[in-house]
């Protein structure tokens, strides 16, 4: 295992009716903008509840986020946070409420001339205005890490930060509220939590056995929880429950400490999202598995313990395991409804190209955290998926 520093001061505040302690965790005189999404919060009651809970708090609003949130939305939310004097932000919404809010809150900080250069040149940020979180969408992780992802509109480019100064204070995360989302979204989140199980534990062995049976333990549960989710007619609460707490376990740095990452299926999903929108599960089955069948002889100890002991393949030369495993990953996308392949979504060789081209601009020889992966693979990878 290699060395690790790791530290997490997220509360998280966990269960059914757990809004009624969101006041204990906001700042006394705080002036608090709520932000949100396109109105899903308005439709389920979820707004009504904060708006109760906080009625002794000034409080201001700041809706419309979008999917995949926008840098230009972040400047209209910036203002807002500039003209009131807000001193504290409370997300309410899934990721991208989530990281729009963490940017604003790091850009309302920020000494430089444009706070894109958070995102497009990895300027630090030394402060944020504090945060909270009302998690309406078990997906992302956003609740519990300090990454934030945000689009600029104009250049079509998708770009990531990460500071722990935009980590929340606190998170609720109350299963009911998940029980209004479309099965769409249900179903980006299982998978979006899904490859960031498998970001972070399928590379190289560094001998982590407590962090490999934790992916596990979270890749079985995604599985399990998943597929019950699909049969059932109404949303069950134990369901709902398990598949929250798997997201969040998947990206709250837990899994990745002293081990191997790698992140390529996101770099190059998120170009897929930039270029034509897509959302950002669908991205990610589309290019895992053909980052696997690439760098399947390089990961082999890996991907072979990952076939053995989620999908239970131990029969055939290594080749045939090896090829099995990729396919059950697919197929188990396949199954929650999500189309793997380039055409079904009418992307081609154009695409392909554009990302190429993006890539080589910004002079990236190689992608991932590895570095194993060179860029003229990422076509192949591209092609697989065709
Ligand atoms: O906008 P509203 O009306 O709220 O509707 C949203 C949106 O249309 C809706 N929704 C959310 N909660 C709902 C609901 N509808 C009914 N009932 C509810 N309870 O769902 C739609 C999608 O929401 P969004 O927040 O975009 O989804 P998600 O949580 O999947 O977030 C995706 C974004 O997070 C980024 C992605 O790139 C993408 O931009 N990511 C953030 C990460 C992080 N911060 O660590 C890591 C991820 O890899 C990811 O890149
Ligand atoms: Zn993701």
């Amino acid at each position: 295992m290699e060395n690790f520093n790791y530290y997490n001061p997220v509360k998280i505040l966990f269960g059914k009716g757990k809004i009624y302690e969101l006041a204990g965790e906001i700042p006394e005189n705080a002036r608090i903008l709520i932000t949100f999404g396109k109105g899903s919060i308005k439709k389920n009651g979820i707004y009504n509840q904060v708006k109760e809970v906080l009625e002794d708090f000034t409080t201001f609003e700041f809706g419309g986020i979008e999917a995949n949130p926008t840098y230009e939305t972040c400047l209209e939310g910036l203002g807002i946070i500039k003209d009131n004097k807000i001193d504290f932000l409370l997300a309410v919404g899934g990721g991208s409420v989530l990281d729009a809010t963490k940017f604003m809150a790091a850009s309302a900080n920020f000494s430089g001339e444009d706070s894109w250069e958070i995102l497009s040149k990895e300027a630090v940020v030394e402060s944020a205005v504090p945060l909270g979180a009302i998690l309406t969408l078990p997906a992302t992780g956003s609740e519990m890490n300090g990454n934030s992802v945000i689009t600029r509109q104009k250049t079509m480019e998708k770009l990531a930060f990460s500071s722990s100064e935009v980590m929340p204070q606190f998170s609720i995360l109350d299963p009911e509220y998940t029980f209004s989302l479309p099965q769409r979204q249900v179903v980006n989140g299982i998978v979006d939590a899904f490859v960031h199980v498998i970001e972070q534990y399928l590379t190289y062995p560094v001998n982590s056995p407590v962090q490999d049976r934790m992916a596990e333990g979270i890749l079985l549960t995604l599985i399990e929880e998943g597929r019950k989710a699909m049969e059932a007619e109404m949303p069950d609460y134990s369901n709902r429950a398990n598949l929250m707490w798997a997201a969040t376990m998947g990206l709250n740095g837990l899994i990745s400490v002293g081990v191997k990452q790698d992140w390529t299926t996101h770099i190059i999903g998120h170009e897929l999202t930039a270029f034509h929108g897509l959302d950002h599960a669908v991205t990610l089955a589309i290019v895992l598995p053909g980052v696997l069948y690439q760098k399947k002889s390089e990961r082999k100890i890996k991907l072979l313990q990952f076939g053995e002991r989620v999908w239970g393949i131990k029969e055939g030369s290594d080749e045939v395991k090896l090829n099995k495993t990729i396919q059950e990953t697919e197929a188990f996308f396949r199954e929650l409804g999500i189309q793997t392949k380039l055409s079904e979504h009418n992307i081609g060789n154009k695409t392909i190209e554009r990302i190429m081209n993006r890539f080589k601009d910004r002079g990236i020889e190689k992608i991932g955290m590895q570095q194993d992966i060179e860029l003229e693979e990422v076509r192949y990878i591209l092609e697989i998926q065709l």
